[in-house]
């Protein structure tokens, strides 16, 4: 389309969440990208007719209404690894393209996974809250090593292996359960594979999650799941809300059968905005350490998604196919 002056008109890109600015830098030389935080969905449905490609991460949720108001739309970027906040088949059937960052905070959710693993053990979060309300209590807040304990994996992938590997280098021995993992890697990665969950619960001292959410893995770990490990284990995810049932393991927590839990992610984010809500309730758990779905958050790992996705935006805004979806 040609503007009043006869120069090609510049594509329009709107960005309704926070992106590191390495990426957007590199599109506005070629197209003009709007930044609007806090658009609500109504607001966003009606501006979304004015943009060729959005950029989102998770809080923004790609639905279908948006989606057919989107008359000039061809890209919908999601500067992650999953798209479970965009309605992909909707997308498909107006030939918007899907894209994704696969690898670009894969590093940054396996450390926050062990930094929350450690954490947990060690009490540090509660530790650090006690020393700043002027308490000293070092017996009450004795912790556990890792070292020599087991850490069941669900979900042997790009983030499961960098968890392995470090937890290997931790100490600890390590099981998953994968259906889809071949041998010969978890074998590199020294990790005994298992053929299914109720194999690889019984067994484990901490349990972590790293499956993308599907219809086949919302509420995996509920409380038939919870009940099939050993007393006293401990839960992390850091994968998606729901995956592991809210209600299921604050009642696990609140029974002792689960000792303690790390959570990253909530089924509604924030969960804290009903307070009544088994998610809200987990948070408020004393034995719970909860952190605002920081998996991907470092610097590195917001440049990394940046670039990646900003660089498929304009290979297809100027008609080139994007390097994956
Ligand atoms: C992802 O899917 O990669 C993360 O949820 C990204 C994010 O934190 O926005």
């Amino acid at each position: 389309m040609n503007s009043s002056n006869g120069h090609a008109a510049r594509s329009r890109v709107l960005c309704p969440e926070k992106l590191s600015s390495d990426g957007l830098s590199l599109l506005r030389k070629t197209v003009d990208v709007d930044e609007k935080e806090g658009l609500t969905p109504e607001q966003l449905i009606a501006v979304i007719p004015e943009y060729e490609a959005l950029l989102v991460r998770s809080e923004t949720k790609v639905t279908a209404a948006l989606l057919n108001a989107a008359r000039k739309l061809k890209v919908v970027a999601r500067a992650g690894v999953g798209v479970d906040n965009v309605d992909v088949p909707t997308a498909t059937k107006l030939g918007v393209v899907v894209v994704n960052s696969p690898s670009g905070n894969i590093q940054a959710a396996a450390e926050h996974t062990i930094a929350l693993l450690m954490s947990m053990a060690r009490n540090v979060p509660e530790a650090c809250a006690s020393v700043k309300a002027g308490k000293w209590e070092r017996s009450r807040l004795v912790g556990i090593e890792v070292k020599g304990k087991t850490l069941g994996i669900v979900g042997l992938g790009k983030v499961g292996l960098i968890v392995a590997r470090m937890a290997r280098g931790l100490g600890m021995n390590v099981v998953a359960a994968d259906p889809y993992a071949a041998q010969s890697v978890a074998a590199a990665a020294n990790v005994t594979l298992v053929e299914s969950l109720s194999e690889l619960l019984p067994r484990v001292d901490f349990l972590t999650i790293h499956t993308p959410m599907l219809a086949s893995t919302r509420g995996m770990l509920s409380t038939a799941e919870l009940d099939q490990m050993k007393r006293g284990a401990r839960i992390l995810n850091v994968a998606r809300g729901g995956i592991v049932d809210e209600e299921a393991l604050l009642i696990a927590l609140e029974s002792g059968q689960i000792a303690g839990a790390a959570i990253d992610v909530f089924t509604s984010e924030p969960p804290t905005k009903d307070p009544d809500s088994s998610a809200a309730r987990l948070v408020q758990h004393p034995r719970c350490i909860a952190t605002p779905h920081l998996g991907a958050s470092t610097v590195e790992a917001q440049e990394n998604v940046s670039m990646d996705v900003c660089e498929q935006v304009l290979q297809i805004l100027v008609g080139d196919l994007p390097r994956s979806a």
